[in-house]
Protein backbone atom coordinates (compact mmCIF):
# COMPACT_ATOMS: atom_id res chain seq x y z
CA UNK A 1 0.00 0.00 0.00
CA UNK A 2 0.90 3.66 -0.78
CA UNK A 3 2.29 5.43 2.49
CA UNK A 4 0.71 8.86 3.27
CA UNK A 5 3.61 11.14 3.82
CA UNK A 6 2.38 14.78 4.82
CA UNK A 7 5.29 15.99 6.81
CA UNK A 8 9.06 15.06 6.13
CA UNK A 9 12.83 16.46 6.88
CA UNK A 10 15.56 17.00 4.74
CA UNK A 11 18.81 16.50 6.47
CA UNK A 12 21.55 18.99 4.31
CA UNK A 13 18.81 21.49 2.99
CA UNK A 14 20.75 23.99 2.40
CA UNK A 15 22.92 22.15 -0.58
CA UNK A 16 22.61 21.80 -4.29
CA UNK A 17 20.77 18.31 -3.81
CA UNK A 18 18.96 19.49 -0.85
CA UNK A 19 17.37 23.21 -2.36
CA UNK A 20 16.23 21.08 -5.61
CA UNK A 21 14.37 18.73 -2.81
CA UNK A 22 12.93 21.03 -0.56
CA UNK A 23 11.76 22.89 -3.53
CA UNK A 24 10.18 19.81 -4.86
CA UNK A 25 9.14 18.82 -1.35
CA UNK A 26 7.03 22.06 -1.26
CA UNK A 27 5.40 21.73 -4.84
CA UNK A 28 3.81 18.10 -3.39
CA UNK A 29 2.13 20.14 -0.61
CA UNK A 30 4.80 18.63 2.00
CA UNK A 31 5.44 20.46 5.20
CA UNK A 32 8.96 20.78 5.39
CA UNK A 33 11.74 20.56 8.39
CA UNK A 34 15.34 21.18 7.00
CA UNK A 35 18.73 20.83 8.85
CA UNK A 36 21.55 22.61 7.93
CA UNK A 37 24.87 23.89 9.29
CA UNK A 38 24.25 27.16 11.02
CA UNK A 39 26.75 29.24 8.89
CA UNK A 40 24.84 27.56 6.13
CA UNK A 41 20.96 28.94 6.76
CA UNK A 42 21.20 32.06 4.74
CA UNK A 43 21.10 29.57 1.15
CA UNK A 44 17.86 29.00 1.86
CA UNK A 45 16.50 32.32 2.56
CA UNK A 46 13.97 31.58 -0.63
CA UNK A 47 12.58 29.04 1.37
CA UNK A 48 12.00 31.67 4.42
CA UNK A 49 8.55 31.60 6.55
CA UNK A 50 7.80 28.07 4.47
CA UNK A 51 10.15 25.89 5.94
CA UNK A 52 11.52 24.98 9.70
CA UNK A 53 15.06 24.93 9.57
CA UNK A 54 16.75 23.14 12.32
CA UNK A 55 20.22 24.47 12.20
CA UNK A 56 23.15 21.90 12.97
CA UNK A 57 25.59 19.47 12.46
CA UNK A 58 24.00 16.75 10.19
CA UNK A 59 25.15 14.32 12.88
CA UNK A 60 24.45 15.76 16.10
CA UNK A 61 22.18 13.31 17.72
CA UNK A 62 19.97 16.23 19.21
CA UNK A 63 19.62 17.68 16.32
CA UNK A 64 18.32 15.29 14.57
CA UNK A 65 15.93 13.85 16.91
CA UNK A 66 14.29 17.01 17.20
CA UNK A 67 13.73 17.36 13.94
CA UNK A 68 12.76 14.22 12.44
CA UNK A 69 10.33 13.96 15.54
CA UNK A 70 6.85 13.61 13.78
CA UNK A 71 8.00 13.55 10.18
CA UNK A 72 6.46 10.60 7.99
CA UNK A 73 10.03 10.86 5.85
CA UNK A 74 13.12 11.83 6.03
CA UNK A 75 15.76 12.52 3.12
CA UNK A 76 19.07 12.31 3.88
CA UNK A 77 22.12 13.99 1.97
CA UNK A 78 24.94 11.79 2.61
CA UNK A 79 28.21 13.20 2.41
CA UNK A 80 31.71 11.96 3.37
CA UNK A 81 33.10 15.14 4.67
CA UNK A 82 36.16 15.43 7.21
CA UNK A 83 36.89 12.34 9.13
CA UNK A 84 34.36 12.89 11.80
CA UNK A 85 31.81 9.75 10.65
CA UNK A 86 29.49 12.62 9.30
CA UNK A 87 27.87 10.16 7.10
CA UNK A 88 27.62 7.10 9.05
CA UNK A 89 26.96 9.44 12.47
CA UNK A 90 23.97 11.19 10.69
CA UNK A 91 22.70 7.83 8.85
CA UNK A 92 22.94 6.42 12.58
CA UNK A 93 21.00 9.23 13.87
CA UNK A 94 18.43 9.23 11.48
CA UNK A 95 17.62 6.19 11.90
CA UNK A 96 17.77 5.98 16.12
CA UNK A 97 15.50 8.88 15.77
CA UNK A 98 12.62 8.69 13.15
CA UNK A 99 9.47 7.02 13.94
CA UNK A 100 9.21 3.97 13.87
CA UNK A 101 7.14 3.95 10.38
CA UNK A 102 9.43 6.80 8.93
CA UNK A 103 10.33 6.26 4.74
CA UNK A 104 14.36 7.06 4.71
CA UNK A 105 15.66 7.81 1.50
CA UNK A 106 19.66 8.48 1.93
CA UNK A 107 21.62 10.00 -1.63
CA UNK A 108 24.82 8.47 -2.02
CA UNK A 109 26.91 7.70 -5.32
CA UNK A 110 27.31 4.81 -7.49
CA UNK A 111 30.21 3.87 -5.65
CA UNK A 112 28.37 2.34 -3.01
CA UNK A 113 27.43 -1.21 -3.58
CA UNK A 114 24.66 -3.28 -1.77
CA UNK A 115 26.03 -7.20 -2.89
CA UNK A 116 28.91 -6.87 -4.63
CA UNK A 117 27.41 -7.45 -7.63
CA UNK A 118 27.90 -4.07 -9.33
CA UNK A 119 30.28 -4.06 -12.52
CA UNK A 120 32.53 -0.81 -12.27
CA UNK A 121 34.23 0.89 -15.27
CA UNK A 122 38.29 1.06 -14.80
CA UNK A 123 37.71 4.74 -14.98
CA UNK A 124 35.16 4.71 -11.63
CA UNK A 125 37.46 2.38 -9.84
CA UNK A 126 40.49 4.52 -10.64
CA UNK A 127 38.77 8.21 -9.88
CA UNK A 128 37.40 6.58 -6.11
CA UNK A 129 41.22 5.30 -5.48
CA UNK A 130 42.93 8.38 -5.87
CA UNK A 131 40.43 10.81 -5.29
CA UNK A 132 39.51 9.08 -1.59
CA UNK A 133 43.49 8.58 -0.82
CA UNK A 134 44.25 11.99 -1.73
CA UNK A 135 41.10 13.57 0.48
CA UNK A 136 41.53 11.18 2.93
CA UNK A 137 45.29 12.44 3.37
CA UNK A 138 44.40 16.00 3.75
CA UNK A 139 41.10 15.04 5.93
CA UNK A 140 38.66 16.24 3.80
CA UNK A 141 36.83 13.46 2.84
CA UNK A 142 36.34 9.89 4.11
CA UNK A 143 34.56 7.95 1.29
CA UNK A 144 34.79 4.70 3.63
CA UNK A 145 32.60 6.37 5.96
CA UNK A 146 29.62 6.73 3.36
CA UNK A 147 30.48 3.05 2.62
CA UNK A 148 29.73 2.26 6.44
CA UNK A 149 26.75 4.44 6.50
CA UNK A 150 24.88 2.44 3.54
CA UNK A 151 26.40 -0.91 5.56
CA UNK A 152 24.16 -0.02 8.53
CA UNK A 153 21.33 1.49 6.42
CA UNK A 154 21.33 -1.73 4.38
CA UNK A 155 21.46 -4.33 7.36
CA UNK A 156 18.54 -2.23 9.33
CA UNK A 157 14.88 -2.82 9.45
CA UNK A 158 13.78 0.77 9.07
CA UNK A 159 11.91 1.26 5.93
CA UNK A 160 15.02 2.52 3.84
CA UNK A 161 15.91 3.10 -0.14
CA UNK A 162 19.51 4.21 -0.57
CA UNK A 163 19.41 6.15 -4.13
CA UNK A 164 23.36 5.56 -5.73
CA UNK A 165 23.54 8.62 -8.13
CA UNK A 166 25.73 8.23 -10.94
CA UNK A 167 27.49 11.26 -12.57
CA UNK A 168 25.95 14.48 -12.41
CA UNK A 169 24.81 18.00 -14.47
CA UNK A 170 23.06 21.07 -14.25
CA UNK A 171 19.81 21.95 -15.99
CA UNK A 172 16.46 21.87 -16.23
CA UNK A 173 14.23 18.83 -15.33
CA UNK A 174 14.07 15.92 -17.88
CA UNK A 175 11.82 13.89 -15.61
CA UNK A 176 11.76 11.05 -13.70
CA UNK A 177 15.18 8.88 -13.69
CA UNK A 178 15.31 5.60 -14.86
CA UNK A 179 16.82 3.05 -12.63
CA UNK A 180 18.76 -0.64 -12.09
CA UNK A 181 20.35 -2.76 -9.22
CA UNK A 182 23.49 -3.06 -10.41
CA UNK A 183 26.14 -0.60 -11.59
CA UNK A 184 27.53 -1.87 -15.22
CA UNK A 185 23.62 -2.91 -16.25
CA UNK A 186 23.45 -1.46 -19.82
CA UNK A 187 20.21 1.03 -19.14
CA UNK A 188 22.86 2.72 -17.05
CA UNK A 189 25.96 3.18 -19.63
CA UNK A 190 25.29 6.83 -20.27
CA UNK A 191 26.18 7.46 -16.63
CA UNK A 192 24.71 10.90 -16.19
CA UNK A 193 21.50 12.55 -14.30
CA UNK A 194 20.69 16.29 -14.18
CA UNK A 195 20.95 17.48 -10.28
CA UNK A 196 17.55 18.25 -9.93
CA UNK A 197 15.88 14.99 -11.24
CA UNK A 198 18.09 13.03 -8.78
CA UNK A 199 16.55 15.05 -5.91
CA UNK A 200 12.87 14.30 -7.80
CA UNK A 201 13.42 10.91 -7.43
CA UNK A 202 14.53 11.05 -3.62
CA UNK A 203 11.63 12.47 -3.53
CA UNK A 204 9.47 10.38 -5.40
CA UNK A 205 10.80 7.47 -3.86
CA UNK A 206 8.67 8.65 -0.19
CA UNK A 207 5.71 7.23 -2.13
CA UNK A 208 6.79 4.61 -3.63
CA UNK A 209 6.66 1.45 -1.64
CA UNK A 210 8.22 -0.45 -4.39
CA UNK A 211 11.57 0.87 -3.11
CA UNK A 212 11.46 0.47 -0.06
CA UNK A 213 14.86 -1.86 1.00
CA UNK A 214 16.43 -0.95 -2.42
CA UNK A 215 19.19 1.01 -3.79
CA UNK A 216 18.18 2.03 -7.06
CA UNK A 217 21.24 3.04 -8.89
CA UNK A 218 19.73 5.94 -11.20
CA UNK A 219 20.26 8.01 -14.77
CA UNK A 220 19.02 10.39 -16.56
CA UNK A 221 15.36 9.10 -18.22
CA UNK A 222 16.63 11.12 -21.61
CA UNK A 223 20.05 9.99 -21.82
CA UNK A 224 21.33 7.44 -24.44
CA UNK A 225 21.23 4.39 -22.45
CA UNK A 226 17.74 4.91 -21.01
CA UNK A 227 15.96 5.64 -23.95
CA UNK A 228 17.54 2.53 -25.65
CA UNK A 229 16.47 0.82 -22.87
CA UNK A 230 13.44 1.89 -22.08
CA UNK A 231 11.30 -1.24 -21.60
CA UNK A 232 13.54 -2.84 -18.80
CA UNK A 233 11.00 -3.47 -16.27
CA UNK A 234 12.43 -4.50 -12.76
CA UNK A 235 11.17 -7.63 -11.13
CA UNK A 236 9.96 -6.76 -7.57
N1 LIG B 1 28.61 15.48 -7.07
C1 LIG B 1 28.45 14.40 -7.81
O1 LIG B 1 28.91 14.30 -8.95
C2 LIG B 1 27.66 13.24 -7.25
C3 LIG B 1 27.54 12.09 -8.04
C4 LIG B 1 26.78 11.03 -7.56
C5 LIG B 1 26.17 11.11 -6.31
N2 LIG B 1 26.33 12.22 -5.55
C6 LIG B 1 25.68 12.25 -4.25
O2 LIG B 1 24.75 13.32 -4.26
C7 LIG B 1 24.62 13.85 -2.97
C8 LIG B 1 24.75 15.34 -3.02
O3 LIG B 1 26.00 15.66 -3.55
P1 LIG B 1 26.31 17.03 -4.27
O4 LIG B 1 27.66 16.89 -4.87
O5 LIG B 1 25.16 17.40 -5.17
O6 LIG B 1 26.47 18.03 -3.10
P2 LIG B 1 25.46 19.06 -2.46
O7 LIG B 1 24.06 18.75 -2.76
O8 LIG B 1 25.94 20.41 -2.79
O9 LIG B 1 25.61 18.72 -0.93
C9 LIG B 1 26.71 18.94 -0.19
C10 LIG B 1 26.28 18.84 1.26
O10 LIG B 1 27.41 18.74 2.04
C11 LIG B 1 27.41 19.75 3.01
N3 LIG B 1 28.80 20.17 3.25
C12 LIG B 1 29.63 20.78 2.41
N4 LIG B 1 30.83 20.96 3.00
C13 LIG B 1 30.72 20.45 4.25
C14 LIG B 1 31.61 20.32 5.35
N5 LIG B 1 32.86 20.76 5.29
N6 LIG B 1 31.14 19.72 6.46
C15 LIG B 1 29.88 19.27 6.53
N7 LIG B 1 28.99 19.35 5.53
C16 LIG B 1 29.43 19.94 4.40
C17 LIG B 1 26.59 20.85 2.41
O11 LIG B 1 26.09 21.64 3.44
P3 LIG B 1 26.27 23.24 3.43
O12 LIG B 1 25.14 23.77 2.60
O13 LIG B 1 26.18 23.56 4.86
O14 LIG B 1 27.62 23.56 2.84
C18 LIG B 1 25.50 20.04 1.72
O15 LIG B 1 24.49 19.66 2.61
C19 LIG B 1 25.63 13.12 -2.09
O16 LIG B 1 24.99 12.09 -1.38
C20 LIG B 1 26.61 12.54 -3.10
O17 LIG B 1 27.20 11.34 -2.60
C21 LIG B 1 27.05 13.29 -6.00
Amino acid sequence: MKQDVKKICIVGASGKLGRYMVQQALDRGYEVVGVCREKSVAKLDDFKNRITIIPGATNDRDVIKRAVSGCDGVLSVLVPWGVQQYSSGTAQAVMDFSEPNARLIFSCGWHISRDGKDMYSWKLKALVKIFGGVARLFRLVELNDQVEACRRIFESDTKWTVVRGSDLEEGESQGLPVWSRHVGDPILESNLTRRSDFALFMVAALENDELIHEAPAIVGCQSASALAHASVKHDT
